[in-house]
């Protein structure tokens, strides 16, 4: 496919009413990524070099989501598929030969599928090929009306439809191709008069078969290839088929996954093998899992790096990147540009958040670092937490290597914990320590030989009274 030139067009100007939605439609977003992109992706993996995407409503917001791989043209009013359709005329301008037609609706089309209708429509030297698809409730779509030969006639809405009509199961899949010349031809002699008083790309059709032009169709058994998402459920079950098919994806290249009811994984996101994703598991943007990690169970991990052998549990990791053989769990929190080295380890009740916790060192209960190096293989004891905002600015805390902090350490920021040094469990340190020494932050331990006791027996004499 690659070597012959295909054009390919997305419509995806439409308000989408339905949705009830301020987002337009196509950015309503499917694993991840805006509906409008995975047909958009799916396009330029069969060989569209730069899919036209029509804009309207919403545009300039469609246009910042998916950048500048795609050409855009405007629809300023939308007066129906027909009329988004002649919008990238002049783009196409020297175009010869096919276009590839499809809406931002439907997300779940894959590049095999615009493969397979760019093949038919070649074979069968066609002017106009549709996609068509049979449905046992195929209310709501455009029905495939056929002559007694079989052969497609015309294409009725289903608002347009009679009751006939309706009976008809065979679906318009709004996934076409045409040649470029003859659909520019035909498209501005469409007329409007019908139920919703706009112009149909599929009218299209009818012109073609009174001028004796070759028609070709494709009838998909896959009712997936059709799904067309108009309103928030459909989008709902478009999502749940989008995620099985990842997980499937996953699972066939060496994942172990599950229950695979509870589990969510984004489009770009990228699993090693023998990875182990444990129920409950949501992984989000372009999230990457070392081989070997154990992940899960209810862990969710968003635009973060695991690195080969770790496991993620019971966390929340945003941001982040995680070396390898670390653990990070249960309930910890890594929040953006976390850097947990090799071997580290990140316990429960951990917040991290912007610091580096360099290979092998450990904070393993109950603490907060943030805006801090922690270099190899130091110790923080549980409850230490660095005091790194004065409410005005945020300050730096470093701790050396081989430092032992004990528990329960207040660390004022700016402040450096020397390499191999002690802190005192309960500290308050305000000042640096050097290297090799040991700080005692706190107030002296006083004991008072036999205080209890007494203190008990002057309670009860006063009791008895
Ligand atoms: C369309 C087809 C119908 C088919 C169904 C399959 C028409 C007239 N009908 O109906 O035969 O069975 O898809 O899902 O084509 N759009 C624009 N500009 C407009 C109008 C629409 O860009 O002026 C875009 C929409 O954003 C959408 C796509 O075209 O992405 C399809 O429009 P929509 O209103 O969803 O058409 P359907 O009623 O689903
Ligand atoms: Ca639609």
């Amino acid at each position: 496919m690659q070597s012959l030139s295909i054009a390919g067009m997305i419509l995806a100007a439409g308000k989408g009413t339905r949705m009830k939605s301020d987002l337009p439609k196509g950015l309503h977003r499917i694993c991840g990524i805006p509906m409008v992109e995975h047909v958009a992706r799916a396009m330029k993996a069969a060989g569209v070099q730069r899919p036209i995407i029509i804009i309207g409503h919403g545009g300039e917001l469609i246009q910042e989501a998916l950048g500048d791989g795609y050409d855009y043209a405007w629809q300023h009013e939308q007066l129906g598929t027909g009329h988004a359709a002649l919008m990238a005329k002049e783009l196409l301008a020297d175009h010869h030969g096919p276009v590839i037609v499809a809406a931002g609706d439907t997300p779940l089309l894959q590049p095999t599928i615009f493969a397979e209708l760019f093949e038919a429509h070649n074979s069968a030297g066609a002017a106009m090929t549709l996609s068509s698809s049979i449905l046992p409730d195929p209310s709501g779509y455009g029905r495939i009306i056929r002559d007694s030969e079989g052969k497609p006639t015309r294409i009725v809405e289903h608002k347009d439809a009679s009751e006939a009509e309706r009976a008809v199961n065979e679906i318009n899949v709004a996934l076409y191709c045409f040649d470029c010349e003859t659909l520019f031809r035909i498209l501005p002699t469409l007329s409007n008069s019908n139920a919703q008083g706009e112009y149909y790309l599929p009218d299209v059709l009818e012109v073609i078969q009174k001028e004796g032009g070759v028609l070709a169709a494709k009838v998909y058994e896959d009712q997936d290839v059709t799904v067309g998402v108009n309103d928030r459920w459909q989008l709902a079950l478009a999502e749940n088929e989008l995620r099985t098919r990842i997980l499937q994806r996953h699972a066939v290249s060496g994942v172990t996954l599950r229950n695979i009811d509870s589990i969510s994984i984004d489009v770009d996101v990228t699993i090693g093998g023998d990875a182990v994703i444990e129920p409950g598991t949501i992984l989000t943007g372009k999230t990457s899992i070392g081989s070997g990690c154990q992940i899960g169970p209810y862990s969710r991990i968003h635009n973060s790096v695991i690195g080969d052998g770790s496991a993620v549990v019971s966390s929340y990791v945003d941001s982040a990147i995680v070396g390898q053989n670390a653990a990070i769990g249960p309930f910890a929190h890594l929040r953006p540009r976390a850097n947990i080295g090799d071997q580290a380890k990140v316990g429960n009740f951990v917040e991290i958040k912007n610091a580096q916790i360099h290979e092998g060192a450990k904070v393993s209960h109950l603490s907060y670092i943030g805006d801090a190096t922690v270099h190899e293989a130091a110790n923080i004891g549980a409850g230490t937490i660095t005091c790194n905002y004065d409410g005005f600015n945020k300050h730096r805390t470093e701790i050396g290597e081989n430092a032992f902090v004990g528990s329960h350490s207040t660390l004022v920021a700016p402040v450096k914990i020397g390499a191999r040094a002690i802190i005192a469990a309960g500290s308050v340190i305000t000042h640096d320590v050097p290297d090799d020494a040991a700080a005692f932050g706190r107030a002296r331990q006083e004991t008072k030989e036999g205080w209890a006791d007494r203190w008990r027996k002057i309670k009860k004499a006063a009791g008895k009274q």
